[in-house]
């Protein structure tokens, strides 16, 4: 077992430097509890890497991330970019630079919910209850990365895949499943797409080796109903990278807030730790966004080095300031003062060093 980690930090942009603050206080007081040294060095990402050096990814922070055990990301994107069409650089490609050069062909995207939450999900209590599923997206393909056009009058993204591309992420997903209970559903649309027909062969190729493991295959579009409909009916999902990142928005809706999804990147590479969500640019340094996505995502760090005792202690603290309404606005409960992001993060420091 690890007990020193060198760690990247990559605050990026919007509410990034706020929550990464309060993710590495609740991560140093987990590491110093579990006698873990933990050594953090912080790096430029995203809007904040272009203003500085013209690069949204420059080397020297992928040299910080390929000289680390291990990345704790937060988030990019800022609205001068969305806003400007022509922009030729963007902050997202910092994430989809890191992503590629780190080799993180998978991304866990955890979904459950907290059941003194549940009312915060606008869906019915009674549907959300018990769910509990792994939504397990392939990161380094698809449209993000194939080949594009920009033309006046026409555009394309292709989506393209490889069997090596696929079998991998598959067998993530089959060993996640073996982990679970048992239930994989490969998503894609096989009645529509080439590449989606390519990963259905794969799947059926791979899941007699797998044969504890309950595979089905659902279409895309019939997956998100499924979702909003049965949110309890998945343990493993695995698929294709634009899909990942519609149903995982999709999925936060479940568990009542998107500042509550951690997730984890990993691959070739050091593996990244970070939020689902994004930069929300209207909130930044308003002391108001929910650090949980963040610390969480330290949870998922730690035990990705199975630093077990340290993540529970994180999940502990974690659950303690749900039940004791220590919550950012947009998880608070009608009637009670919010608190801040600052304030949020050093009460779960304080007490997972006092419990
Ligand atoms: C995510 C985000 C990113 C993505 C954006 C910021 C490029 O939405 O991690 O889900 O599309 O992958
Ligand atoms: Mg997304």
């Amino acid at each position: 077992m690890k007990t020193n980690l060198k760690i990247a930090v990559l605050p990026g942009d919007g509410i990034g430097p706020e929550i990464s603050a309060a993710g590495i206080q609740v991560l140093k007081a987990a590491c110093r509890k579990h006698g873990i040294t933990c050594e953090l060095n912080e790096g430029l990402v995203g809007a904040a890497a272009i203003d500085a050096t013209g690069q949204p990814f420059p080397d020297q922070t992928l040299t910080l991330c390929l000289d680390s055990d291990a990345v704790l990301f937060s988030c990019v994107g800022h609205p001068r970019y969305d806003n400007d069409p022509s922009a030729k650089v963007r902050p997202e490609q910092g994430l989809l630079a890191m992503r590629k050069k780190l080799g993180l062909y998978a991304n866990i995207r955890p979904v459950s919910t907290f059941s003194c939450l549940l009312d915060k999900s606008p869906l019915k209590r009674a549907l959300v209850e018990g769910a509990d599923f792994v939504c397990i997206r392939e990161l380094t393909g698809g449209m993000y990365f194939g080949d594009k056009f920009e033309g006046e009058d026409h555009a394309f993204d292709t989506c393209s895949y490889t069997r090596g591309e696929i079998e991998r992420i598959l067998d993530v997903a089959f060993r996640y499943a073996e982990r679970r209970n048992r239930r994989l559903t490969i998503v894609d649309k096989a009645n529509v797409l080439a590449t989606s027909r390519l990963w259905r062969r794969i799947g059926k190729e791979m899941a007699p080796s797998h044969p504890e493991v309950n595979t089905e295959y659902m279409f895309v579009d019939n997956a998100a109903m499924r979702m909003v409909i049965e949110p309890t009916y998945f343990d493993v999902i695995v698929t294709e990278n634009t899909f990942g990142d519609i149903l995982t928005d999709e999925a936060s809706v479940i568990s009542g807030s998107m500042g509550l999804l951690p997730s984890a990147s990993i691959g070739e590479s050091t593996p990244v730790f970070e939020p689902i969500h994004g930069s929300w640019p209207q909130a930044a340094g308003k002391n108001i966004a929910n650090p949980l996505a963040q610390i969480l995502s330290a949870a998922m760090l730690l035990e990705h080095f199975d630093l077990n005792d340290a993540a529970d202690d994180i999940r502990r603290a974690v659950q303690a300031s749900l039940d004791e309404y220590v919550r950012t606005p947009d998880i608070q409960e009608a009637g009670r003062q919010a608190y801040g992001t600052r304030e949020v993060g050093a009460w779960i420091a304080e007490r997972i060093e006092n419990q």
